[in-house]
């Protein structure tokens, strides 16, 4: 059977008891209930495909669902809840997203207590078919309903079967009132959702739906508390186009950035994603004057052709982008970019390759991240004839990669024997040595050899001489290390 519900603006079906959560105290076990329903504690494996914005969604739900008792598991073959979040933006992610679904069939075969749902993008437009489409789903549900995710997944244990639950152009849900955080000093907070560019070739207007910012005061207050009740130093502001934030209220992410800094405790405020378009001589000088915030600035330009901008519905000339740049360059001179591009998109001649070649050597990212275009359904790019065969769009990306590779390369050189103070987030083992490493202020990661295999640095801030570079990453050495707290 397939139940559709419709619920509205997706607020809490009131019909639905509430948790309640005791503490064993002899034990400290935890149990909770909803109604006459007992959740034990039980463990979900959460599939994440995309941006940092499903990525927090998936922090957003896992935060929801420990209050049903579940914890996270690394291990798919323990889970007794199997969650996938996923990602339209191209179809390479689209079928990673199916392969995976499909090998969850068979877990559910062994395991017949295995619940299966699936959220995200793809599921905000496709929830019904999917639904109808693979029957070892037990719900689906949009962007827009995480917070009543523990709803739906009492209705599962409830025994209501495949149901799909959606709603559009909330703007309530964004706030996280506490977060998993596992000590973490990293945050990330949504401030706006959606988005009205309707670049030709993105799926996202129709996946996220319209711009809805929230108030400034509210993001202000969610921080405050963040960093006074849960130890957080280092922000990143979310949102589809962060740049369009405060626009259907008469505020700006200028004034929100300069409100920010006011917070005590609060080190490093980063943004992502930007749209050229939108960037105010405000905002520039904010990057100026700002002691807070980073010193990276990620500005996808999507292809160095006016011509191929045009089609694209980027609104800026690439004139005006690096113009934009230098702008950026003279406030703050430290400043490091980043960028996306799109090769191969409708009617890209070679010369308009040619040309997003001639940006990058003009803009020297620090880093890029590149794609062949993709197209989707739904987009008006996806009237436009594809003409470009796969191994010319292939053939361009490798060749543009190589081209931008020897850009960083020499970018990375001059950071030799230069000191960058770093936050670590965790370490890795390189050819069978563990190495720690950190994120700079301007977002380069530097791996380093800890003083002693056993110390644990962990979200220390910690300084590093840098001693050898590729194109891609940084080696160190320990300079100074100065505990948890960013040194004054
Ligand atoms: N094909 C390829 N890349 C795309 N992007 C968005 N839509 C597509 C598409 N249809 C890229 C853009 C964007 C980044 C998040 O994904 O470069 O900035
Ligand atoms: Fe997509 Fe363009 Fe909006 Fe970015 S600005 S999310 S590329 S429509």
């Amino acid at each position: 059977m397939t139940t559709t519900t419709p619920t509205g603006l997706g607020l809490r079906d009131s019909s639905l008891p509430n948790q309640i959560t005791e503490i064993d105290q002899k034990t400290g076990q935890k149990t909770v209930k909803m109604g006459e329903m007992i959740f034990p504690p039980r463990k979900v494996w959460i599939k994440t495909f995309g941006c940092q914005m499903n990525y927090h969604d998936s922090e957003r739900i896992l935060s929801h669902l420990s209050d049903l008792n579940f914890s996270l598991t690394e291990n798919e073959e323990e889970a007794d809840m199997i969650l996938f979040n996923t990602c339209a933006i191209r179809d390479l992610s689209n079928q990673k997203f199916y392969s995976q679904l499909g090998q969850v069939k068979h877990l559910k075969k062994s395991n017949p207590q295995l619940k299966v749902g699936v959220g995200g993008c793809v599921s905000q437009t496709e929830g019904k078919s999917l639904i109808k489409k693979y029957d070892h789903l037990d719900f689906a549900f949009g962007t827009d309903v995480i917070d009543t995710i523990n709803d739906m997944v009492y209705r599962t244990y409830a025994g209501e079967k495949r149901f799909s639950i959606n709603s559009w152009d909330r703007s309530q849900n964004f706030s996280i009132e506490t977060k998993v955080t596992h000590g973490s000093p990293q945050a990330f907070v949504n401030i706006i959702k959606g988005c009205n560019k309707y670049c030709t070739y993105c799926i996202v207007p129709y996946t996220r739906g319209k711009e809805r910012s929230r108030k400034k005061a509210e993001v202000v207050e969610d921080i405050r508390r963040l960093v006074e009740y849960q130890g957080i130093q280092e922000v990143t502001l979310l949102g589809q186009n962060v740049n369009s934030y405060g626009h259907d209220n008469g505020e700006t992410l200028a004034e929100l950035l300069m409100d920010l800094e006011n917070i005590n405790g609060l080190e490093l405020i980063r943004y992502t994603t930007s749209h050229p378009y939108d960037v105010s001589d405000e905002l520039v000088a904010v990057h100026g004057s700002s002691k807070k915030l980073s010193k990276h600035l990620h500005l996808p330009v999507q292809s160095g052709s006016d011509e191929v901008l045009k089609r694209m519905h980027r609104e800026y000339s690439v004139e005006h982008y690096l113009g934009l740049l230098e702008k950026l360059r003279k406030a703050q001179p430290e400043i490091v970019l980043s960028t996306d591009i799109i090769v191969g998109f409708v009617g890209e001649t070679d010369e308009e390759y040619q040309m997003t070649l001639d940006l990058l050597e003009k803009a020297q990212y620090d880093s890029i991240y590149s794609y062949v275009y993709s197209k989707r359904e739904k987009t008006r790019a996806a009237n436009m004839v594809d003409d470009i065969s796969k191994e010319v769009k292939g053939e361009r990306l490798r060749h543009l990669q190589k081209f931008q590779q020897g850009i960083q390369e020499k970018i990375r050189q001059g950071m030799l024997e230069n000191s960058y103070r770093v936050l670590v987030e965790g370490f890795g083992n390189m050819g069978g040595v563990k190495k720690w490493k950190g994120r700079t202020n301007c977002n380069r990661l530097i791996h380093f050899l800890p003083e002693n295999n056993d110390q644990d640095l962990q979200w220390n801030w910690v300084d590093l001489k840098v001693k050898s570079t590729t194109a891609f990453s940084c080696q160190g050495e320990i300079v100074k290390i100065y505990g948890k707290r960013m040194p004054r």
